[in-house]
Parts: C-alpha cells; sequence; structure tokens
C-alpha cells in the first residue's frame, strides 16, 4: 500500500449542497501507539478495542465556496467552537491533496460527543474518524465513479490517520491493528485495518468501563507525548517491545487465554507510563487514585478469581476490561469499590463496537 493509491483519480463533475451525519467511536489501545514519525506514521504497530457508547456525532454541511478561499465553522454542542478551528486547519492541510474537495467547499461542522466534554476521554479520535467519515461520504457523492464500500473505509482511515493517529483505528471493529507488523497480513502505516486472524468469543464482546480519575484538559498533548519519544533512551526497546507484545497476542486471542491477555494488556499500560516518566522533561500522568484503583483491581482479582484488568491512556483515567460474563460482578465491584476514586464518582460503562457509521 502507497501513499499514492489515495490521491484523488478524477476531478469532482458536480457541485452539491447538503449535509452528511456520521457518528464514530473512541478505541482503547491493548498494545500502545506512542512514537510516530514522518507524516503521522507510527514507530510501531498496536491495535485497540474499538468502542461502542463513547462516541463523536458530526454533522459536516457544505457547499460550493463563495469566496477565493474555503471557508468552515466548528460547533461543539451548538456553541461556536473557534479554539478546534487550528486543529481542523491543519488536518485539511494534510489532507487536501488526497481530498481536493475540502479546498472547493465553505463547510459547517458540527458536533457533539456523547461522553461529558472535559471529561478527559480523548475526543481527537472519534472526532478526527467522524470527520475524516464525513469528507469521505461527500467524496463519494462527487465521484462519477464511487469507491467501493471497502476502499471508502479505508479511505477514511487514511484521513482519519493525519487528524489523529489513533483515529485511524476507530473507523472499523471491533478489533483494529495499526502499523506494520511482519506477522499481521494486510497491516499497513497508512491506514487501521480489521484485526484479520480467528478470535475467540470471549473477546469479540469485552466490556470496557472508564473510571473518569480526571476531568479537564489533558497534562500532556499527545504531540508533545509523542516528541518525546525522540531522543528517549528506551525508544527502540519501547517499540520492540509493543511489536513483540502484538505478536505474543495472536495465539491468545485465539485460544482465548485471558489470562495472558491481561499481563499483556496491563504491561502496555504501565510500559507507555514508565515512557512518561522516563523522558526529557518527565511527566507521572497517574494520580493517587489512578494507584488506588490499580491496586484495589489487582486484590479484588486476587481475591475472586475474576478475570478483570486495566489499562491507561495518557492519562489518569482508567479502563477497566472484563468479561461480559462477569460484568454484573465487577460493575457491583467498579460501584462499592471504586467509584470513590472517581471524580464526582464519575464513570462510563463501555463495551466493544463496530466503528463509524453513516447516519440517514
Ligand atoms: C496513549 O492518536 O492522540 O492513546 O497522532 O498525535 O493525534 P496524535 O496522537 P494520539 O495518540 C494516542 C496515544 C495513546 C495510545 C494509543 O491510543 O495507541
Amino acid at each position: 500500500m502507497t501513499e499514492d493509491q489515495f490521491l484523488p483519480t478524477e476531478t469532482y463533475s458536480s457541485q452539491l449542497e447538503g449535509s452528511v451525519t456520521v457518528q464514530s467511536p473512541s478505541n482503547i489501545a491493548l498494545i500502545k501507539y506512542w512514537g510516530k514519525y514522518g507524516e503521522q506514521l507510527p514507530k510501531n504497530a498496536s491495535i485497540s478495542f474499538t468502542l461502542s457508547n463513547c462516541h463523536t456525532k458530526t454533522t459536516l454541511k457544505y457547499k460550493p465556496k463563495i469566496g477565493e478561499d474555503s471557508v468552515f465553522e466548528v460547533y461543539l454542542d451548538e456553541t461556536l467552537a473557534p479554539n478546534f478551528k487550528p486543529k481542523i486547519e491543519q488536518f485539511f492541510a494534510r489532507i487536501e491533496r488526497y481530498i481536493p474537495l475540502v479546498k472547493e467547499y465553505d463547510f459547517i461542522i458540527e458536533t457533539t460527543n456523547s461522553f461529558p466534554h472535559s471529561s478527559g476521554i480523548a475526543s481527537s479520535a472519534s472526532g478526527m474518524s467522524a470527520l475524516a467519515m464525513c469528507l469521505v461520504e461527500l467524496e463519494q457523492k462527487l465521484l462519477s465513479e464511487p469507491m467501493s464500500h471497502e476502499q471508502g473505509l479505508q479511505k477514511a482511515s487514511f484521513l482519519a490517520r493525519l487528524g489523529s493517529g489513533s483515529a485511524a483505528r476507530s473507523i472499523e471493529g471491533p478489533l483494529v491493528v495499526w502499523g506494520k507488523h511482519p506477522k499481521i497480513k494486510g497491516s499497513s502505516n497508512l491506514v487501521g485495518t480489521l484485526y484479520p486472524y480467528e478470535v475467540h468469543p470471549v473477546f469479540q464482546d469485552y466490556q470496557n468501563t472508564i473510571l473518569l480519575v480526571e476531568t479537564g484538559e489533558k497534562q500532556v498533548s499527545s504531540t508533545v507525548g509523542h516528541n518525546l519519544m525522540h531522543d528517549h533512551p528506551f525508544s527502540e526497546q519501547r517499540f520492540q517491545q509493543a511489536n513483540g507484545n502484538l505478536s505474543k497476542l495472536t495465539p491468545i486471542l485465539k485460544e482465548g487465554d485471558v489470562e495472558a491477555f491481561i499481563n499483556i494488556v496491563e504491561s502496555e499500560a504501565l510500559s507507555l507510563h514508565a515512557m512518561m516518566m522516563t523522558s526529557n522533561p518527565y511527566f507521572i500522568l497517574m494520580k493517587p487514585n489512578t494507584l488506588e484503583i490499580i491496586n484495589r483491581i489487582w486484590k479484588y482479582r486476587r481475591e475472586t478469581g475474576s478475570h478483570i484488568c486495566f489499562t491507561l491512556d495518557a492519562g489518569a483515567n482508567v479502563h477497566v476490561l472484563y468479561l461480559k460474563n462477569e460484568k454484573s460482578e465487577v460493575l457491583q465491584f467498579i460501584q462499592s469499590e471504586l467509584k470513590i476514586f472517581c471524580k464526582e464518582g464519575k464513570f462510563i460503562e463501555d463495551r466493544t463496537g463496530k466503528g463509524a457509521k453513516t447516519l440517514k
């Protein structure tokens, strides 16, 4: 696969006015992407569960541009959100050679998140994938020979990646790989692809409850975080570790070996945070309550034999992962023992999902 295959093959034959709405989920990485090069290319392969309830809904209103340059406005929850513009401007600048309609149309982008704004949940994966998918839907309408459904999804993932790396993994689900890996057929640095091998039923409807330990702006932006890997003393070992963990995951996913899965997933979460603690400048993104929760999960697992585990993204919130058939016990445990460590007692129940969808 090369970038060139995403270049436009024809000039648009029509000019349209209308709107398209897409709902796209967030995702949670099991093997983490941390470190990138070139134009949004990952230093190692990653894999994630696509989520279901945590999603962004974006309506893209379009009409042929009036002035010399195309213009757009962004609304979050029906309120003008100029602070979103620079990121989207940068996104449009990166993708215009692949989807020239961004220079030919004026847009109004209306977006809402299912999760509370400033809940500390990264909205860039769901937000960028939703916008990328809207643009591909519009392009399909303008092409005299539309792309196949699969090509459209691939292009949406390709564009989403240029907005935010992890967004490439939100177009499809429930398990998506992003980043070239020698043992994963079809994997690519350019797009997220559905995990191509057998997955045991226990991993097919996995539960994920997000404990909101800290809300508000991220302490370290992902751009800053990824850049820390450039001169990092352990970066090469980390990229090898991640790729090695992904190799190990293949038989684990096939055989339904939940214990081995837990070991890799928790190790990945802590390795990600270890990278931040050992970079320069260094950061501790976990909070005391994050550690409390982790210790309580370990204790509960030891004492009950539950298959509960945790992962973290680049912040203090804890993603609790568990099997569907342990759902009622785990939710009870969260209510009685973990909720007190959440900001205002807040947590979000979620599970694996299928990716972005266009709403009629
Ligand atoms: C820790 O995708 O937010 O969540 O490409 O700079 O937008 P950019 O970074 P982003 O990084 C996500 C990092 C992570 C791990 C992961 O999702 O794999």
